[in-house]
């Protein structure tokens, strides 16, 4: 191999993300200096946020078109210049959309090889570690008590709703269509799903729950988080993990409705994370997803695009609801 294929983040996009913001690359193979290894990408995550770096600055630096596209990957030590990494070691690491990347063997996770690889990519990497501490840290949900969970058939959402199962909750989804609907209700196990797509979503959501709701688990924010808003009981929770309905919108949406209305009068607590907060409880978090795993407790759904040359396509799909759980391309 003497060339590195990429993908270069070529034009900025006004509105929905496409294949024609990005051009494909082909640069000379790297070679790791000291310190450093040569890693060969496997799998690529596919995920929301690169959409929000495009847009501005996030908790990260904004990305510039004629960059590399960035993303996070697991691959395979080919060569390695560090006692850290060997080759045949299975890492993670901010690899960014190329078939190989030389970096300083530091910046690289060393990761089991008993797991599947896209688990560590979904339920026990940061999709995992997301649902894990947002659900459970921030949410905190009762036995008993009402969850609703907004983007529901993604891989946070999924893996959030089935921990809030675990927990003794009621858990209703929200997702786009009956067929992810059903797919909630009858392979997840959820009591209940909305299709926000059908509309109406203030009436579907009090006729699923009259209860009302004690945990809000927002992914997408926009109109879902408005009627959860309106439904959250005394005490409740609302859980800002992603805003995935404004990440294609060329202006900015306003504020929901009911902040801070429902917020004084119903002592609502809404609060954001991100998940690296609770970086350093990953391994309690990851041991107990792996068991819920094994125990068949938790169904850790993927989708896996085949191919290193669809990257772009599977980045615009997701923002047309494609994905069902999980979401990475095979290199
Ligand atoms: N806070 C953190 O640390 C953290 C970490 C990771 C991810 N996140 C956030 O978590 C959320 C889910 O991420 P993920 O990786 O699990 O992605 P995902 O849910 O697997 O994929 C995105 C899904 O969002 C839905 N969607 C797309 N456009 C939408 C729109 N305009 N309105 C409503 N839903 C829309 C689609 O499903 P439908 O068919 O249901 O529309 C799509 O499948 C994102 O907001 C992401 O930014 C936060």
């Amino acid at each position: 191999m003497t060339v590195n294929k990429q993908w270069i983040y070529a034009r900025k996009p006004n509105g929905e993300v496409g294949p024609e913001h990005f051009e494909p690359h082909d640069a000379p193979m790297p070679e790791p200096g000291p310190g450093e290894a040569l890693v060969r990408t496997t799998l690529l995550s596919i995920d929301p946020a690169s959409r929000a770096w495009m847009a501005g600055r996030t908790y990260r630096a904004q990305l510039e078109p004629g960059e590399i596209m960035a993303g996070w990957g697991l691959g395979e030590v080919v060569k390695s210049n560090s006692d850290r990494v060997a080759p045949g070691d299975l890492v993670s690491g901010e690899f960014g959309w190329q078939q190989f990347i030389a970096l300083p063997a530091g910046k690289l996770i060393k990761e089991n090889k008993a797991h599947k690889p896209e688990h560590l990519l979904g339920v026990l990497g940061i999709t995992g570690l997301t649902a894990y501490f947002g659900m459970l840290d921030v949410g905190r949900p009762q036995p008993g008590e009402t969850v609703l969970v907004s983007g529901a058939a993604g891989a946070v959402g999924c893996i959030a709703s089935q921990i809030a199962k675990l927990a003794g909750c009621k858990v209703v989804g929200t997702t786009g269509g009956a067929d992810k609907c059903n797919w909630l209700t009858g392979e997840l196990g959820f009591d209940a799903a909305i299709d926000y797509k059908a509309g109406g979503i203030h009436r579907q959501l009090k006729a699923i729950c009259p209860e009302g709701v004690d945990v809000y688990f927002d992914n997408t924010g926009g109109e879902v988080l408005d009627a959860a808003l309106a439904r959250m009981n005394l005490f409740g929770r609302v859980v800002c993990c992603g805003n995935i309905s404004q990440y294609n919108a060329t202006t900015p949406a306003g504020g929901p409705a009911g902040v801070p209305g429902f917020l004084v009068t119903k002592r609502i607590r809404m609060e954001g994370f991100v998940v690296m907060d609770f970086y350093n409880r990953r391994h309690v978090a990851e041991a107990r997803l792996a068991k819920w795993v094994a125990e068949g407790k938790l169904k850790p759904a993927v989708d896996i695009v085949e191919g290193f040359e669809n990257m772009p396509e599977a980045l615009a799909g997701m923002f047309q609801g494609k994905n069902r759980g999980k979401l990475a391309v095979r290199v």
